[in-house]
């Protein structure tokens, strides 16, 4: 009888535990490539007096934030970047998925109120929402097959770059045709550079100042150059009322690396 109680009472427990915590993999796939989550760039620079502190107080720093970052892996997944001598806004940059913004705002904050988030300070925050592509649908089926990366050069890239973007009031005024069209000169010229630029898209209008965040990988920064000046050509460039301001460059990097840099 205690026995099979005991057995009901784990069973409950587990029942508990599997929806407070749902399974980490599933999630994190899910958080990465499905539309309807949160993406968050949250930039920082540290502070001069981290610098200063000594090697020990920063081990102790740098570990708790590594506590905190596994306390809220079950509900946001958490990338890591280190901006730090490519980029003068910053010095390391976290890309945070999300169901609920909410949940990345109580990450960010729990961050700041650890030892190493009292040395951070904030020089960006830039929020977006991924959506189903609304123009690719409509697309000739010989682009949309073009469309789709070779697998074999799919893998971890080395550099990250973060270009949000603010359209032009006559932009929104197009029709979804002329739109589409445009769209479909900007993805025409960008298609050379699909093997060697990764990249994925957030619509950010109302959750800062700008329309769209946009977020590339690669290995190749000179293609990614080739691709910024190729696509400048295009009519839908000319709706860009702001482009950049921050640019973001960075390396990909775990986040114990950087942390490591930084308890150097
Ligand atoms: C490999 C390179 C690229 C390819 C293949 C590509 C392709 C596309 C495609 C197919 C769409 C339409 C998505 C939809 O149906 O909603 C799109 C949207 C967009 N792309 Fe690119 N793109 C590339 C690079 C870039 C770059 C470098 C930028 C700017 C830095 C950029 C900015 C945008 C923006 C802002 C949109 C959203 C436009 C809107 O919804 O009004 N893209 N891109």
């Amino acid at each position: 009888m205690a026995a099979s109680m005991m057995r009901m009472v784990l069973m409950v427990a587990l029942l508990f535990v599997s929806a407070v915590l749902p399974a980490r993999a599933n999630d994190r796939d899910a958080l990465l490539t499905k539309p309807g989550v949160f993406g968050t760039f949250a930039a920082f620079q540290m502070d001069h007096d981290w610098w200063d502190l000594n090697g020990e107080a920063r081990v102790i720093a740098v570990s708790e934030v590594k506590g905190l970052i596994e306390q809220f892996s079950h509900k946001v997944v958490i990338e890591s970047y280190l901006l730090r001598g490519l980029s003068d806004h910053a010095d390391l940059m976290f890309r945070i998925h999300a169901h609920a913004l909410s949940d990345t705002q109580q990450f960010l904050i729990s961050l700041l109120g650890t030892r190493l988030g009292r040395h951070l300070v904030a020089t960006s925050y830039l929020h977006g929402l991924t959506r189903q592509a609304a123009y690719v649908p409509g697309f000739p089926e010989q682009m949309k097959k073009e469309l789709q990366p070779a697998t074999s050069d799919a893998g971890l890239k080395s550099y990250a770059i973060v270009i949000p973007i603010r359209k032009d009031a006559e932009w929104w005024a197009l029709d979804q045709d002329t739109r589409a069209t445009l769209m479909q000169e900007h993805t025409q010229v960008a298609l050379p550079y699909i093997n060697t630029v990764k990249r994925k898209l957030y619509h950010s209008s109302g959750l800062d100042d700008f329309d769209f965040i946009t977020y590339f990988e690669t290995d190749k920064l000179e293609d990614f150059h080739g691709l910024i000046r190729a696509l400048e050509q295009v009519k839908e460039y000319r709706h860009d009322r702001r482009f950049g301001h921050p640019t973001l460059l960075g390396t990909i990097r775990p986040l114990d690396d950087i942390l490591e840099l930084f308890a150097r």
